[in-house]
Protein backbone atom coordinates (compact mmCIF):
# COMPACT_ATOMS: atom_id res chain seq x y z
CA UNK A 1 0.00 0.00 0.00
CA UNK A 2 1.04 3.51 -0.90
CA UNK A 3 1.51 5.36 2.08
CA UNK A 4 0.26 8.82 2.62
CA UNK A 5 2.48 12.02 2.69
CA UNK A 6 3.71 13.42 6.07
CA UNK A 7 2.46 16.67 6.42
CA UNK A 8 3.85 19.39 8.92
CA UNK A 9 0.83 21.90 9.95
CA UNK A 10 2.13 25.70 10.63
CA UNK A 11 -0.15 28.06 12.37
CA UNK A 12 1.14 31.58 13.72
CA UNK A 13 -2.07 33.83 12.85
CA UNK A 14 -2.81 35.48 15.70
CA UNK A 15 -1.19 34.29 19.30
CA UNK A 16 -0.84 30.51 19.42
CA UNK A 17 1.91 29.04 18.12
CA UNK A 18 0.80 25.48 16.56
CA UNK A 19 2.50 23.23 14.65
CA UNK A 20 1.31 19.46 13.83
CA UNK A 21 2.26 16.27 12.31
CA UNK A 22 -0.31 14.49 9.87
CA UNK A 23 -0.80 11.92 7.60
CA UNK A 24 -4.52 10.78 6.19
CA UNK A 25 -3.80 7.24 6.79
CA UNK A 26 -3.04 7.88 10.76
CA UNK A 27 -4.59 11.09 11.18
CA UNK A 28 -2.96 13.55 13.80
CA UNK A 29 0.20 12.03 14.70
CA UNK A 30 2.16 15.20 17.09
CA UNK A 31 0.72 18.30 18.21
CA UNK A 32 2.65 20.80 19.89
CA UNK A 33 1.02 24.53 20.96
CA UNK A 34 2.08 27.03 22.76
CA UNK A 35 -0.08 29.73 23.75
CA UNK A 36 0.55 33.37 24.97
CA UNK A 37 -2.62 33.60 27.04
CA UNK A 38 -0.40 34.41 29.89
CA UNK A 39 1.62 36.94 28.04
CA UNK A 40 -1.89 38.90 26.86
CA UNK A 41 -3.83 38.66 29.89
CA UNK A 42 -2.79 41.97 31.39
CA UNK A 43 -3.76 43.95 28.83
CA UNK A 44 -7.16 42.51 28.15
CA UNK A 45 -6.41 41.35 24.84
CA UNK A 46 -3.73 40.82 22.09
CA UNK A 47 -1.09 43.32 21.53
CA UNK A 48 -0.02 42.37 17.72
CA UNK A 49 3.58 43.78 18.51
CA UNK A 50 4.14 41.17 21.32
CA UNK A 51 2.09 38.64 19.72
CA UNK A 52 4.85 38.16 16.75
CA UNK A 53 7.92 38.83 18.88
CA UNK A 54 6.60 35.43 21.18
CA UNK A 55 6.24 33.91 17.51
CA UNK A 56 9.60 33.88 16.83
CA UNK A 57 10.54 32.70 20.07
CA UNK A 58 8.41 29.81 20.05
CA UNK A 59 8.23 28.91 16.04
CA UNK A 60 11.32 26.65 16.73
CA UNK A 61 11.01 24.94 19.77
CA UNK A 62 7.48 24.00 18.78
CA UNK A 63 8.35 22.78 15.33
CA UNK A 64 11.04 20.78 17.48
CA UNK A 65 8.50 19.41 19.94
CA UNK A 66 6.17 18.36 16.83
CA UNK A 67 8.56 16.66 15.29
CA UNK A 68 9.69 14.44 18.38
CA UNK A 69 6.38 13.56 19.59
CA UNK A 70 5.53 12.58 16.12
CA UNK A 71 9.35 10.21 15.99
CA UNK A 72 10.07 11.75 12.71
CA UNK A 73 12.34 14.09 11.69
CA UNK A 74 11.98 16.81 8.85
CA UNK A 75 13.34 14.54 6.25
CA UNK A 76 10.71 12.68 6.80
CA UNK A 77 7.99 15.17 5.82
CA UNK A 78 6.74 15.24 2.28
CA UNK A 79 4.35 18.58 2.69
CA UNK A 80 4.99 22.46 4.77
CA UNK A 81 1.50 23.72 4.98
CA UNK A 82 1.30 27.10 6.86
CA UNK A 83 -1.33 29.50 7.30
CA UNK A 84 -0.94 32.88 5.23
CA UNK A 85 -4.28 34.61 5.56
CA UNK A 86 -5.87 35.91 7.24
CA UNK A 87 -4.76 37.48 10.70
CA UNK A 88 -1.79 39.91 12.27
CA UNK A 89 0.77 40.60 9.75
CA UNK A 90 3.35 40.03 11.82
CA UNK A 91 2.51 36.94 13.29
CA UNK A 92 1.53 35.41 10.15
CA UNK A 93 4.69 36.45 8.29
CA UNK A 94 6.75 34.34 11.47
CA UNK A 95 5.29 31.01 10.13
CA UNK A 96 5.23 32.11 6.50
CA UNK A 97 9.04 32.80 6.34
CA UNK A 98 9.82 30.06 8.58
CA UNK A 99 7.98 27.82 6.54
CA UNK A 100 9.20 29.01 3.38
CA UNK A 101 13.08 28.41 4.83
CA UNK A 102 12.24 24.82 5.73
CA UNK A 103 10.74 24.12 2.35
CA UNK A 104 13.12 25.64 0.21
CA UNK A 105 16.26 24.23 2.19
CA UNK A 106 14.82 20.60 2.50
CA UNK A 107 13.20 20.81 -0.60
CA UNK A 108 9.98 20.54 0.23
CA UNK A 109 7.03 21.07 -1.03
CA UNK A 110 4.76 24.38 0.39
CA UNK A 111 0.97 25.28 0.44
CA UNK A 112 -0.27 28.51 1.80
CA UNK A 113 -3.58 27.99 4.00
CA UNK A 114 -6.87 30.01 5.01
CA UNK A 115 -7.08 30.01 8.98
CA UNK A 116 -11.15 30.07 8.66
CA UNK A 117 -10.75 26.87 6.31
CA UNK A 118 -8.77 25.45 8.85
CA UNK A 119 -11.16 26.05 11.16
CA UNK A 120 -14.06 24.78 8.70
CA UNK A 121 -12.59 21.16 8.52
CA UNK A 122 -11.41 20.86 12.24
CA UNK A 123 -14.16 18.77 12.48
CA UNK A 124 -12.51 15.93 10.26
CA UNK A 125 -9.99 15.42 12.82
CA UNK A 126 -12.14 13.35 14.69
CA UNK A 127 -15.12 12.50 12.88
CA UNK A 128 -16.57 12.57 9.36
CA UNK A 129 -19.00 14.87 8.75
CA UNK A 130 -21.53 14.35 5.89
CA UNK A 131 -21.68 16.63 2.87
CA UNK A 132 -23.48 19.16 2.27
CA UNK A 133 -23.12 21.22 6.01
CA UNK A 134 -23.28 23.62 7.49
CA UNK A 135 -20.71 25.02 9.44
CA UNK A 136 -20.64 27.84 12.63
CA UNK A 137 -17.27 29.44 12.93
CA UNK A 138 -17.05 31.31 16.21
CA UNK A 139 -13.82 32.54 17.34
CA UNK A 140 -12.30 35.73 18.81
CA UNK A 141 -11.51 37.55 15.39
CA UNK A 142 -14.53 35.93 13.42
CA UNK A 143 -17.48 34.53 13.16
CA UNK A 144 -19.45 33.30 9.91
CA UNK A 145 -21.34 30.15 8.65
CA UNK A 146 -20.15 28.29 5.65
CA UNK A 147 -21.86 25.83 3.93
CA UNK A 148 -19.64 22.87 2.95
CA UNK A 149 -20.01 20.58 -0.11
CA UNK A 150 -16.37 19.26 0.49
CA UNK A 151 -13.10 19.35 1.27
CA UNK A 152 -12.10 23.09 0.16
CA UNK A 153 -15.41 23.60 -1.50
CA UNK A 154 -17.56 26.05 0.17
CA UNK A 155 -19.38 29.24 0.27
CA UNK A 156 -19.68 31.96 3.14
CA UNK A 157 -23.23 32.77 3.87
CA UNK A 158 -22.90 34.58 6.37
CA UNK A 159 -20.01 36.77 8.52
CA UNK A 160 -19.93 39.60 11.30
CA UNK A 161 -20.84 42.68 10.26
CA UNK A 162 -18.59 44.34 13.18
CA UNK A 163 -17.74 42.42 16.17
CA UNK A 164 -16.84 38.26 16.51
CA UNK A 165 -18.60 36.43 19.07
CA UNK A 166 -15.14 36.00 20.97
CA UNK A 167 -14.98 39.22 21.20
CA UNK A 168 -17.92 40.02 22.73
CA UNK A 169 -17.33 37.74 25.49
CA UNK A 170 -13.72 39.35 25.81
CA UNK A 171 -14.80 43.04 25.61
CA UNK A 172 -17.75 42.28 28.30
CA UNK A 173 -15.21 40.30 30.61
CA UNK A 174 -13.24 43.38 30.51
CA UNK A 175 -16.22 46.01 31.33
CA UNK A 176 -16.97 43.21 34.70
CA UNK A 177 -13.13 43.43 35.12
CA UNK A 178 -13.23 39.55 35.67
CA UNK A 179 -10.09 38.55 33.46
CA UNK A 180 -9.09 37.17 29.84
CA UNK A 181 -9.98 35.58 27.72
CA UNK A 182 -13.47 36.23 28.79
CA UNK A 183 -15.34 33.18 27.04
CA UNK A 184 -14.78 30.77 29.70
CA UNK A 185 -14.64 32.85 32.29
CA UNK A 186 -18.26 33.96 31.44
CA UNK A 187 -19.06 30.43 31.13
CA UNK A 188 -18.48 29.18 34.50
CA UNK A 189 -20.17 32.38 35.91
CA UNK A 190 -23.30 31.69 33.69
CA UNK A 191 -23.44 27.61 34.91
CA UNK A 192 -23.35 28.75 38.93
CA UNK A 193 -26.51 30.75 38.64
CA UNK A 194 -27.84 27.76 35.98
CA UNK A 195 -27.71 30.02 32.97
CA UNK A 196 -30.29 32.07 33.92
CA UNK A 197 -30.87 35.07 31.84
CA UNK A 198 -32.23 37.93 34.19
CA UNK A 199 -31.00 41.36 32.03
CA UNK A 200 -33.00 39.70 28.27
CA UNK A 201 -29.94 41.21 26.15
CA UNK A 202 -31.58 42.17 22.79
CA UNK A 203 -30.95 39.57 19.98
CA UNK A 204 -30.87 42.02 17.16
CA UNK A 205 -32.50 41.70 13.89
CA UNK A 206 -34.23 37.71 13.78
CA UNK A 207 -34.17 38.08 9.81
CA UNK A 208 -30.59 38.73 8.75
CA UNK A 209 -28.52 36.07 8.06
CA UNK A 210 -25.45 38.26 9.00
CA UNK A 211 -23.91 38.60 12.54
CA UNK A 212 -23.31 41.59 14.62
CA UNK A 213 -22.24 42.01 17.93
CA UNK A 214 -21.30 45.39 18.79
CA UNK A 215 -24.89 46.39 19.31
CA UNK A 216 -25.15 43.73 21.94
CA UNK A 217 -21.89 45.13 23.74
CA UNK A 218 -23.09 48.59 23.56
CA UNK A 219 -26.31 47.32 24.97
CA UNK A 220 -24.86 45.47 28.00
CA UNK A 221 -22.56 48.58 28.43
CA UNK A 222 -26.28 50.85 28.67
CA UNK A 223 -27.90 48.34 31.25
CA UNK A 224 -24.81 48.67 33.46
CA UNK A 225 -25.13 52.15 33.64
CA UNK A 226 -28.40 51.64 34.05
CA UNK A 227 -27.96 49.03 36.97
CA UNK A 228 -25.30 51.68 38.42
CA UNK A 229 -22.81 48.93 37.92
CA UNK A 230 -20.29 51.20 35.35
CA UNK A 231 -18.85 54.90 35.64
CA UNK A 232 -18.39 56.08 32.00
CA UNK A 233 -16.06 58.74 33.11
CA UNK A 234 -13.83 56.69 35.04
CA UNK A 235 -14.28 53.30 32.84
CA UNK A 236 -14.88 51.63 35.92
CA UNK A 237 -16.97 48.90 36.96
CA UNK A 238 -18.71 49.36 40.15
CA UNK A 239 -20.35 46.37 41.36
CA UNK A 240 -16.97 44.37 42.57
CA UNK A 241 -18.73 43.30 45.69
CA UNK A 242 -21.88 42.16 44.17
CA UNK A 243 -20.99 38.19 42.76
CA UNK A 244 -24.66 37.29 41.87
CA UNK A 245 -25.37 40.48 39.74
CA UNK A 246 -21.94 39.84 37.98
CA UNK A 247 -23.05 35.94 37.48
CA UNK A 248 -26.46 37.10 36.16
CA UNK A 249 -24.88 39.71 33.73
CA UNK A 250 -22.19 36.87 32.04
CA UNK A 251 -25.08 34.19 31.89
CA UNK A 252 -27.60 36.84 29.98
CA UNK A 253 -24.19 37.39 27.44
CA UNK A 254 -23.98 33.28 26.91
CA UNK A 255 -27.85 32.97 26.86
CA UNK A 256 -28.02 36.23 24.44
CA UNK A 257 -25.39 34.67 22.00
CA UNK A 258 -26.58 31.16 21.91
CA UNK A 259 -29.71 32.57 21.03
CA UNK A 260 -28.41 34.77 18.69
CA UNK A 261 -26.57 31.91 17.04
CA UNK A 262 -29.30 29.64 17.05
CA UNK A 263 -31.77 32.07 15.08
CA UNK A 264 -29.49 32.21 12.44
CA UNK A 265 -28.57 28.45 11.81
CA UNK A 266 -32.56 28.59 11.62
CA UNK A 267 -32.38 31.19 8.74
CA UNK A 268 -29.59 29.19 7.26
CA UNK A 269 -31.13 25.99 7.40
CA UNK A 270 -34.72 27.02 6.25
CA UNK A 271 -32.47 28.86 3.36
CA UNK A 272 -30.50 25.36 2.59
CA UNK A 273 -33.02 22.86 3.47
CA UNK A 274 -30.82 19.54 1.66
CA UNK A 275 -27.64 20.14 4.44
CA UNK A 276 -27.12 16.92 6.34
CA UNK A 277 -25.18 18.01 9.67
CA UNK A 278 -23.67 21.20 11.48
CA UNK A 279 -20.83 21.62 12.30
CA UNK A 280 -19.39 24.05 15.51
CA UNK A 281 -16.06 25.14 15.28
CA UNK A 282 -13.10 27.81 16.49
CA UNK A 283 -12.46 28.92 20.11
CA UNK A 284 -16.17 29.69 21.68
CA UNK A 285 -17.12 26.67 20.28
CA UNK A 286 -15.49 25.18 23.46
CA UNK A 287 -18.48 26.29 25.36
CA UNK A 288 -20.21 23.53 26.85
CA UNK A 289 -23.56 25.07 27.16
CA UNK A 290 -23.94 26.87 23.30
CA UNK A 291 -22.40 23.28 22.08
CA UNK A 292 -25.65 21.32 24.37
CA UNK A 293 -27.90 24.22 22.66
CA UNK A 294 -26.98 23.40 19.25
CA UNK A 295 -27.12 19.87 19.63
CA UNK A 296 -30.33 19.89 20.67
CA UNK A 297 -31.56 21.99 18.28
CA UNK A 298 -29.69 19.37 15.79
CA UNK A 299 -31.99 16.23 17.42
CA UNK A 300 -34.71 18.18 17.12
CA UNK A 301 -34.33 19.23 13.47
CA UNK A 302 -33.38 15.88 12.24
CA UNK A 303 -29.43 16.98 11.43
CA UNK A 304 -26.15 15.14 12.96
CA UNK A 305 -24.02 17.29 14.69
CA UNK A 306 -20.44 17.55 15.42
CA UNK A 307 -17.53 19.78 17.13
CA UNK A 308 -14.12 18.86 18.36
CA UNK A 309 -12.36 18.73 21.08
CA UNK A 310 -11.37 21.66 23.08
CA UNK A 311 -7.44 21.70 21.83
CA UNK A 312 -9.18 21.60 18.02
CA UNK A 313 -11.67 24.47 18.50
CA UNK A 314 -8.84 26.87 19.43
CA UNK A 315 -5.89 27.71 16.95
CA UNK A 316 -4.06 24.66 16.48
CA UNK A 317 -1.70 23.38 13.61
CA UNK A 318 -3.60 20.29 13.15
CA UNK A 319 -6.42 21.79 11.19
CA UNK A 320 -4.37 23.57 9.23
CA UNK A 321 -2.12 20.24 8.59
CA UNK A 322 -5.45 18.49 7.63
CA UNK A 323 -6.48 21.13 4.90
CA UNK A 324 -3.12 20.95 3.36
CA UNK A 325 -3.63 17.22 2.99
CA UNK A 326 -6.81 17.15 1.01
CA UNK A 327 -4.87 20.36 -1.25
CA UNK A 328 -2.07 18.25 -1.37
CA UNK A 329 -3.98 15.27 -2.80
CA UNK A 330 -5.44 17.53 -5.24
CA UNK A 331 -1.96 19.10 -6.42
CA UNK A 332 -2.87 22.62 -4.98
CA UNK A 333 0.95 23.15 -4.03
CA UNK A 334 2.00 26.82 -4.13
CA UNK A 335 5.39 28.44 -5.39
CA UNK A 336 7.43 30.77 -3.13
CA UNK A 337 5.91 33.63 -4.12
CA UNK A 338 3.61 32.72 -1.73
CA UNK A 339 2.75 35.96 0.28
CA UNK A 340 0.92 36.88 3.59
CA UNK A 341 -2.92 38.69 3.27
CA UNK A 342 -4.63 40.10 6.02
O1 LIG B 1 -10.15 30.27 17.79
P1 LIG B 1 -9.47 31.08 18.85
O2 LIG B 1 -8.45 30.38 19.70
O3 LIG B 1 -8.69 32.31 18.24
C1 LIG B 1 -9.12 33.05 17.15
O4 LIG B 1 -8.92 32.61 15.98
O5 LIG B 1 -9.69 34.12 17.44
O6 LIG B 1 -10.62 31.73 19.75
C2 LIG B 1 -10.38 32.51 20.89
C3 LIG B 1 -11.73 33.01 21.41
C4 LIG B 1 -11.63 34.04 22.53
O7 LIG B 1 -12.41 35.16 22.21
C5 LIG B 1 -12.19 33.29 23.75
O8 LIG B 1 -12.85 34.14 24.68
C6 LIG B 1 -13.16 32.32 23.09
O9 LIG B 1 -12.51 31.90 21.91
N1 LIG B 1 -13.44 31.18 23.97
C7 LIG B 1 -14.65 30.92 24.47
C8 LIG B 1 -14.51 29.79 25.33
N2 LIG B 1 -13.19 29.41 25.29
C9 LIG B 1 -12.55 30.27 24.44
N3 LIG B 1 -15.83 31.54 24.30
C10 LIG B 1 -16.88 31.06 24.96
N4 LIG B 1 -16.81 30.01 25.81
C11 LIG B 1 -15.66 29.34 26.02
N5 LIG B 1 -15.60 28.32 26.86
ZN1 LIG C 1 -8.80 30.98 14.84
Amino acid sequence: MVKSPLILGIETSCDETGVAVYSSDKGVIANALFSQIAIHKEFGGVIPELASRHQLEKIVPVTNEALSKAGCTLEDIDTIAVTNRPGLPGSLLVGLCFAKSLAWTKKKNIIGVDHLEGHAFSSFLESTPPFPHLCLTASGGHTSIHIVYGFGEFETIAQTRDDAAGEAFDKIAKLLEVGYPGGPIIESMSRAVDFVDRFAYPRGKQTMLDFSFSGLKTAVLYDLIKHDAYNMQTRQFLKKEDILFQQQVASSLLVCVADIFEQKLRLAMAKYPHVKAITFVGGVACNKYIKERLRAMCNNAGLEFFSPSPAYCTDNGAMIAFVGAYKAKQGLFDSFDLDIVF
